[in-house]
């Protein structure tokens, strides 16, 4: 089944004048507390329409409590994490569940169901046997109606046109980055340019709380290298080319498949050097939604399931469209992908460093701003300036994490990130960002996810 909804980097608002697509907006206080799922009869198909399928052959009731421990009624112990505030994955008993939550949406409102899920997907952790489910929430620790209303302003259709000033008040309010005008950006309307970025402020779930970070993990974190950068290791560079997702929502995959490529060369040693598809993610998963929109976790999650194909084989178009791949071509696979942190809310600075250092790039979401837009060189921080010209939503964009370090001359501490806005944005298509600081909220929500390269 594919929702409509929203996510990291969506933004698609307007289709010819009606009103967009709109998402459930659950907390984890909601997803706390005692469910009941729905199953119904099983196969060994995966490619199950779980949309059409009836549900009701029997349930399973698990109580989902304390951070992230799942318990059935014998008392099983397994885990479970919210998906941004989107959906939850259970993982109990050798079962994997996961499903959105579900919600109404009335073109004018809309009303999250946070109590309920729409219908997902469940099936042994190998894969082999695949069933539907629907889960009813019957029990709260704290119980929470949400029946907030969501107004969406409309986005405008005119091109983007550079404002200078704006860029010049940039450059003279501070000095640890610089912002320019690019060329690429003109040939974008305003709605295309959001969608490169990600989604609108209503879309961005309010900032998790931070985690306190534990005594051992500080002294592992404080034992890490200074200075990390995966594209030189010792001279090695071990990340896949910048690319250009262009004025399709598709960050989230673009950002996935980045991380997948990098992990496959750090493990092989540069010598496996696969391009994955993005276009596979944009056009066949049912756990996103196209170019409108999608989360780094539940890509990690699709290449477990269904696997992914290579570039060659399923090149990238820029847009939604049926799913065609083909049969013959050989699929990759992840071992696993989780939270950084080990479930949603768990992130911090030095859990990040942590996997970054041992394991590779990471996914990262950040809120993007307007003045992110020009940014050309430098350690990025919000300047809090506006475009007047050019009204922006804040959205919300997925990118790759590939190393850290510190500025010698200020002592500032920086993340380097790389984006998919081709080579000619930013520093060769990266960028530094403070560090330390959860600037723009990336310090939130981090993804990892490993892949089992091909022998
Ligand atoms: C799944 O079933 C629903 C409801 O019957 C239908 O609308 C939808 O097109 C189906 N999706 C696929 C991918 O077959
Ligand atoms: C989602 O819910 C949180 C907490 O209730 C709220 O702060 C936030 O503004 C909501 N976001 C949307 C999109 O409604
Ligand atoms: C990894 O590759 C580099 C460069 O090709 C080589 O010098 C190094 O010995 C290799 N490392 C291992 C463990 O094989």
């Amino acid at each position: 089944m594919r929702l409509n909804g929203v996510l990291v980097c969506v933004l698609l608002l307007w289709a010819e004048g009606s009103l967009g697509d709109t998402p459930a907006n659950c907390t984890f206080e909601d997803l706390q507390g005692t469910w009941v799922f729905q199953v119904s009869k099983g196969g060994h198909d995966k490619t199950v329409n779980c949309s059409a399928k009836a549900t009701g052959e029997g349930t399973v009731t698990v109580t989902l409590e304390k951070l992230s421990v799942a318990t059935d009624e014998l008392g099983n112990t397994g885990f479970f994490t919210l998906i941004y505030n989107q959906g939850f994955e259970v993982v109990i008993n050798g079962y994997k569940w996961f499903a959105f939550f579900k919600y109404t949406d009335d073109s004018f409102k809309v009303t999250s169901l946070c109590d309920q899920t729409a219908p997902g997907w469940v099936h042994d952790v190998l894969g082999h046997n695949w069933a539907c489910f629907v889960g009813k929430k019957v029990k709260s620790v704290s119980p929470r109606i949400d029946y907030k209303p969501v107004f969406i302003s409309r986005l405008l259709q005119k091109p983007y046109k550079h404002n200078l000033d704006f860029i010049d008040a940039i450059n003279s309010i501070q000095t640890s980055w610089k912002a320019v005008a690019y060329p690429e950006h003109e040939t974008y309307t305003l709605k295309e340019l959001h969608n490169r970025a990600g989604g609108p402020a209503s879309r961005i779930p309010m900032r998790v709380r931070p985690m306190p970070v534990k005594a051992d993990f500080a002294k592992m974190a404080a034992a890490l290298p200074a200075h990390w950068d995966w594209r030189n290791i010792d001279g090695v560079n071990f990340i896949s080319p910048v690319r250009n997702q262009a004025s399709c929502g598709s960050c989230y995959s673009f950002a996935t498949m980045g991380m997948l490529e990098a992990r496959v060369r750090i493990l092989t040693n540069n010598s496996k050097t696969p391009i994955f598809s993005p276009q596979q993610v944009v056009s066949c998963s049912e756990y996103s939604q196209g170019c409108d929109g999608g989360f780094p976790y539940l890509i990690g999650k699709y290449v477990q399931d269904f696997g992914i194909v290579e570039e060659s084989c399923y090149p990238y178009i820029a847009k939604d469209s049926p799913c065609g791949v083909p049969q013959n071509c050989g699929r990759m696979y992840t071992a696993e992908y989780n939270y950084v942190g080990g479930f949603y809310g768990g992130c911090s600075e030095m859990a990040m460093m942590l996997e970054l250092v041992k394991n590779g790039p990471i996914g990262v979401a950040f809120e993007v701003y307007p003045d992110f837009m020009n940014y050309k060189e430098g350690i990025y921080h919000h300047t809090s300036l506006a475009d007047p010209f050019n009204p922006f939503e804040l959205t919300n964009h997925a990118v790759l994490l590939v190393g850290y370090g510190r500025c010698h001359k200020t002592g500032q501490k920086y993340w380097i990130v790389k984006n998919s806005w081709s080579t000619g944005w930013g520093e060769d298509g990266y960028f530094r960002i403070r560090r330390g600081s959860d600037e723009c909220a990336i310090e939130s929500i981090a993804v990892a996810a490993n892949p089992i390269p091909k022998l």
